[in-house]
């Protein structure tokens, strides 16, 4: 197989300021087609790890590489290959939507002759079709994220940096904005490189991911891998019968070390996590005991969350 090619290569890559190290000697290496999430708390350093790869920041030490650029020096050829959703983008609130992609189109150097019809194929695929002329003051929260979002497009790039794309918008406009990073990267020439607290995002959108803690990286992996490496625990689904289904429910919550503990659509069926595997046979003492009639019970893929609740075991509040 051949090698895969990298888009970002950062070796010990570290900024201060002053006496905070937002990022702490951060080694990594992203390829071609990925779409990398980025997890992290409040404050873990993500921002400014994207600013860093775009040539906005200068690192205080270490090494790091985009599309084989040096992202301070040659910050402009970069810019040429690079889309960058910001954590709170601006799009020019006076034009309208039609006219900021325009002059963006322009900054980015689309050709004149393809630039309205890479407008109109955005604004369709945004599903803005319909207001483009409109004013952008006249847009809701999540039209100026959408059109934000199309704007870092208009130039096709290769690698596309977004910040917390979804923060804050509503599970609709979310939903659209996830089907089009994933129609993004179905052409394995893109990648993308995600930030998010979201963890049920990064599951669903991320081939790898790396979970940054104030600076540092703590985890770097597929999420199954994460899963597999970091996650004692266990999560299960149990079946049992109609009847029971109240009965179960309460039974399954009193059990002391139980999380997240959910009935299926309405079904009798229940999935929950154990902190711990040797915590099944308890568990099943526990549900007979109570008289629950136990049909089945099957082991389940952990989650993403799953694992970065191991991660920060130790934590009160995850932001
Ligand atoms: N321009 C700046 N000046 C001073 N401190 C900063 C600056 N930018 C970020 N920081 C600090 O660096 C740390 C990481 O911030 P940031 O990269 O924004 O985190 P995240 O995006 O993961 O929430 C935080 O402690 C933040 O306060
Ligand atoms: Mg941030």
């Amino acid at each position: 197989m051949a090698e895969k090619a990298s888009v970002v290569v950062t070796e010990g890559l570290t900024r201060h300021f002053d006496e905070i190290t937002a990022v702490d000697d951060l080694t990594i290496e992203i390829y071609t087609g990925e779409v990398l999430g980025f997890l992290g708390h409040n404050g873990a350093g993500k921002t400014t790890t994207v600013r860093l790869l775009n040539g906005v920041l200068t690192p205080t030490s270490g090494s790091v590489k985009v599309l084989g650029f040096d992202p301070v020096r040659q910050g402009a050829e970069l810019r040429r290959h690079t889309g960058v959703l910001t954590e709170t983008p601006s799009v020019d609130e006076r034009l309208t939507g039609i006219e900021n992609l325009m002059l963006y189109g322009a900054l980015f150097g689309v050709p004149e002759t393809e630039l309205e019809g890479r407008v109109t194929e955005l604004l369709d695929i945004f599903q803005l079709e319909e207001r483009g002329a409109d004013r952008v003051s006249e847009y809701s929260k999540g039209m100026k994220q959408k059109l934000a979002l199309a704007r870092a497009l208009i130039h096709k790039p290769s690698l596309l940096f977004l910040d917390e794309p979804t923060s804050g918008l509503d599970p609709v406009i979310t939903r659209q904005v996830h089907t089009i990073i994933q129609d993004l990267s179905q052409n394995e020439n893109n990648s993308v490189f995600l930030c998010t607290h979201n963890l049920e995002e990064a599951q669903r959108l991320c081939d790898r991911v790396a979970v940054l803690e104030y600076g540092k990286l703590v985890a770097f992996g597929t999420p199954r891998e994460l899963a597999r490496s970091l996650w004692k625990g266990l999560r299960l689904e149990i079946t049992t019968s109609y009847d029971a289904v109240d009965a179960a429910q309460n039974t399954l919550t009193s059990f002391k070390d139980a999380r997240d503990v959910n009935q299926v659509d309405g079904q009798p069926i229940f999935t929950l996590s154990l902190p711990l595997h040797d915590q099944v046979p308890e568990l099943v003492a526990h549900l007979v005991e109570a008289g629950i009639p136990l049909y089945t019970l099957t082991p389940q893929e952990p989650t993403l969350e799953d694992v970065y609740f191991a991660l920060h075991a130790d934590e009160e509040v995850i932001a």
